[in-house]
C-alpha cells in the first residue's frame, strides 16, 4: 500500500508558501489507517515498550491504537494548563512560532522504555521536547515513530542517537 495516495497536500496553508500534509484523508480510511498503526506496531514490537507517549494533538491520534495494539499505556504530552496534576514542563520552538509542553510527573516510572508517536516529523521541536519531558523523568527512548518526514526541514539532525521510523518522507 502507498499511504502517500491517502495523504492531501494542502497548498498555503496555514499560511502562503506551505504545503500542509493532511491525514485526515488517511485516518478517514480504515484500511489506511489500519496499515500505518500495524507498521509501527511492527516497529515497537522488537522493542519491549513498556509506555506509548504522544504530544497533543496529533500524536494521540497515532499512539492510541499503537498502544492498544501492544497492550502498553499511553502517556499525553499536552500545552501547558490542560493537565491536572503536578507535571513537568519544557519550552520548545515550534515551526511557526514557541510554546510549553508538559506531561504527568508520575506518568513514567524510571528505566520504562518508551515509544514517542507523532503524526509529523518537521523542524523535530516537538519531539525533542518530547524526549526532553520522557528523559527528565528517567524513561528510556527506544524510539520515535511518525508518519510523515518533511527531509528539508532536518528534523532528524536533532534525533542523533535515537531510532527513528517515518513511513513517509516529503
Ligand atoms: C504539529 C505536528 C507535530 C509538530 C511537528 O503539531 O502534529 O506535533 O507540529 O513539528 P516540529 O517537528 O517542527 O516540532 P502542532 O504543534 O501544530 O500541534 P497540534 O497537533 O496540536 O495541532
Amino acid at each position: 500500500m502507498n499511504l502517500k495516495d491517502y495523504i492531501t497536500v494542502v497548498e498555503d496553508w496555514p499560511s502562503e508558501g506551505i504545503k500542509f500534509k493532511d491525514i485526515t484523508t488517511l485516518m478517514d480510511n480504515g484500511t489506511a489507517f489500519k496499515y500505518a498503526v500495524d507498521q509501527i506496531v511492527e516497529y515497537a514490537n522488537e522493542k519491549e515498550i513498556d509506555l506509548v507517549v504522544g504530544p497533543e494533538a496529533r500524536g494521540f491520534i497515532i499512539g492510541c491504537p499503537v498502544s492498544y495494539s501492544m497492550e502498553v499505556g499511553f502517556a499525553p504530552v499536552r500545552k501547558e494548563g490542560k493537565l491536572p496534576r503536578e507535571t513537568i514542563k519544557v519550552d520548545y520552538g515550534l515551526e511557526y512560532g514557541e510554546d510549553v509542553l508538559t506531561i504527568h510527573k508520575d506518568a513514567i516510572k524510571p528505566g520504562q522504555r518508551v515509544l514517542i508517536t507523532d503524526d509529523l516529523l518537521a523542524t523535530g521541536g516537538t519531539i525533542e521536547a518530547t524526549i526532553n519531558l520522557v528523559e527528565q523523568l528517567g524513561g528510556k527512548v527506544v524510539g520515535c515513530a511518525f508518519l510523515i518526514e518533511l527531509t528539508y526541514l532536518h528534523g532528524r539532525d536533532k534525533l542523533d542517537g535515537y531510532d527513528v521510523l517515518t513511513l513517509m518522507q516529503y
